[in-house]
């Protein structure tokens, strides 16, 4: 059921929604404690009139992701498709338009959907809800058929959906929100029925079919019950999920494809974010972002799609992945001129960079003899050493295709 997911490596988040008109992060609501019926007013000024999903899902594609995933409702509650459960809702289906432009440009469709829900009245005013200053009794009881109600419309009338995104539950023991205010197990369940072939996050606060790093790039392979478990790392590209207008920390493309590769290298995939504007659009800056990761994309997409962690042991500064007989060396650093490999000598038929094809020679310390003329200090017996010119190539980050003996 995860080999898709496995093998695409790569995909793009979209938070959009009335936060995105704010135009101050996705969490406006909460950070600002706007009540519900203040904030509903949003829903009058949210036009999307540039919306285009198809331009969307094409960016995405020419930026070497495979799958998207749309927040169909956040935290805030307004829902972007056609839902009977609600007048809170955009004018346009958008899910609609979403699902049926990543299926045009060949992506897998995937759906983020909050389990909280700040402008329903029957949801409980936790620690974060934007009217936690003035608490009151409710019952989460009563929120629940609604809850489960989006999720069966969203699982029935929009096609095959191929991964299902939940947020969020608070940690066990925080006095939060648990998986039985959701009832998890019958939402998951649900999910089964109704979209077999379908992969589900770990957000439910029970286990789901992958887990979801947030923020951070683990630094090892994750583990449940000891045996590597697939993972996602998600990242925006500013610290925001939804537009934001006045922050301008943003990573840059180098940044994004160390975090891509290094995702890979750890057996994980990084789930890219990007928050559309008011209007709907991507913004400039990101897709200028999308566009460069794409440009390394095109060149390098053997290192990424259907790679995975290698079966040797970089030296400092150097990353691997690898797919079949092709191990790439991802290199953080830039070495001067020669780069040590330590036990590949005798496994290697050919040598090259990934953007240009061209050869890199090499010389191998066998592994029972000493270093050729590199003594005093030189590396290990079992060491392949590569010739590499003093000038950096021009690329985001440069890899080097190693062809190994079977
Ligand atoms: C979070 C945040 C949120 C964001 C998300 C993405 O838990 O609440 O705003 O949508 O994770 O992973």
């Amino acid at each position: 059921m995860t080999a898709w997911f496995a093998k695409a490596r790569f995909g793009l988040f979209l938070h959009f929604g009335l936060y995105s008109v704010a135009a101050r992060h996705e969490w406006v609501m909460n950070y600002e404690e706007i009540p519900p019926d203040v904030y509903e007013r949003y829903a009058e000024f949210f036009e999307p009139d540039l919306f285009d999903a198809r331009a969307i899902a094409r960016a995405a594609r020419e930026a070497g992701q495979r799958y998207a995933v749309l927040t169909a409702k956040h935290h805030e509650g307004f829902c972007l498709w056609d839902t009977a459960t609600t007048d809170f809702k955009s004018p346009r289906d958008l899910v609609l338009e979403y699902v049926e432009a990543c299926r045009a440009e060949g992506l897998k469709v995937g759906l983020y959907y909050s389990l909280l829900d700040w402008h329903h009245p029957d949801y409980p005013v936790d620690r974060h809800h934007p009217l936690r200053a003035h608490p009151e009794k409710r019952d989460i009881s009563k929120y629940r058929p609604y809850l489960h109600a989006q999720v069966r419309e969203l699982l029935t009338d929009y096609g095959q959906i191929d991964y299902l995104f939940f947020d969020f539950t608070d940690e066990p023991g925080s006095g939060g929100t648990t998986p039985q205010d959701w009832d998890a197990e019958a939402l998951m369940a649900m999910c089964r029925e109704l979209q077999p072939g379908m992969i589900v996050n770990d957000r439910l606060g029970i286990p789901g079919d992958l887990v979801t790093p947030e923020q951070y790039q683990p630094v090892r392979p994750l583990l449940r019950d000891g045996r590597p478990v697939p993972w996602e790392a998600c990242q925006t590209v500013n610290g925001s999920w939804g537009y934001h207008r006045d922050n301008h920390d943003f990573k840059t493309p180098e940044m994004i494809v160390r975090m891509l590769a290094g995702s890979v290298a750890l057996g994980g995939n990084l789930l890219l974010n990007v928050g559309p504007t008011g209007r709907g659009e991507i913004a400039p800056v990101d897709a200028a972002l999308l566009a460069a990761v794409g440009e390394w994309m095109r060149r390098h997409s053997p290192a990424i799609h259907g790679a995975g962690p290698a079966d040797h042991v970089p030296p400092s500064g150097v990353t691997y992945t690898q797919r079949g007989d092709r191990l790439y060396a991802h290199l953080f650093d830039w070495p001067f001129g020669l780069l040590h490999l330590p036990g590949l000598a005798g496994r290697v038929r050919f040598a090259r960079f990934l953007h240009d094809g061209s050869e890199i020679r090499y010389r191998e310390i066998p592994p029972d003899q000493e270093a050729f003329n590199l003594t005093p200090a030189a590396p290990d017996p079992g060491t392949l050493t590569l010739t590499l010119p003093v000038h950096r190539p021009e690329v985001a980050l440069p890899v080097i295709e190693i062809l190994l003996t079977s």
